[in-house]
């Protein structure tokens, strides 16, 4: 079985973008959060986080991105329920997000960095960051842009979580872990 130190090692060796590992790691720590939230095992959700898109440097194409990174994890006995996971990230993949793990998977790619989005605006950064911020910038079509907010939506409401709830989750991860993200303190 894979370890957490090995997942970071081969996320690392594979994507040298540093807003790509942020992300990744990001993503990581969110899936960590949930694991302990719903009793899952930890490390398995963590690794899927970290790995996600550890192939989209490489291969960011929607005809290679995941499926390259999930056919060299499967030749690495990496378990099919977390392929599968990876798969559903995409919703072009088609891959139906069937476990607590994809779908935690997909409601936190997004919102993560939506939330660091959020944070960074503001003088204490995470510090002080309120979910109802983060709802209200949901609603300002100007921030963040790029982020689409149904896809914001529909995580939360797949995970089976009132949207502010799911928000105060990733805030919280995201705070727990500021060290390892590299995120600076403020104020
Ligand atoms: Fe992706
Ligand atoms: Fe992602």
């Amino acid at each position: 079985m894979m370890t957490l130190a090995e997942a970071r090692t081969l996320m690392e060796s594979w994507t040298q973008a540093e807003h790509l590992r942020r992300h990744m790691r990001a993503v990581e720590v969110a899936m960590g959060h949930y694991a302990r939230f719903f009793g899952e095992e930890e490390t398995s959700w963590r690794i899927v986080g970290l790995l996600h898109d550890m192939d989209y440097e490489r291969h960011p194409s929607p005809e290679e991105h995941p499926y390259v990174a999930v056919a060299y994890l499967r030749s690495l006995g990496v378990p099919e329920p977390w392929l599968e996971a990876i798969l559903g990230h995409a919703d072009y993949t088609g891959v139906a997000r069937r476990s607590r793990m994809a779908r935690a998977l997909y409601a936190v790619d997004e919102m993560t960095g939506f939330v660091l989005a959020c944070a960074y605006v503001r003088p204490r950064g995470l510090e002080d960051l309120e979910p109802r911020s983060v709802i209200k910038k949901m609603k300002d079509r100007a921030f963040a842009a790029a982020v689409n907010r149904d896809d914001l939506r529909r995580g939360a409401e797949e995970l089976g979580l009132p949207l502010e709830e799911h928000i105060g989750h990733v805030i919280t991860a995201l705070r727990d872990e500021a060290d390892y993200l590299g995120l600076e303190r403020k104020g």
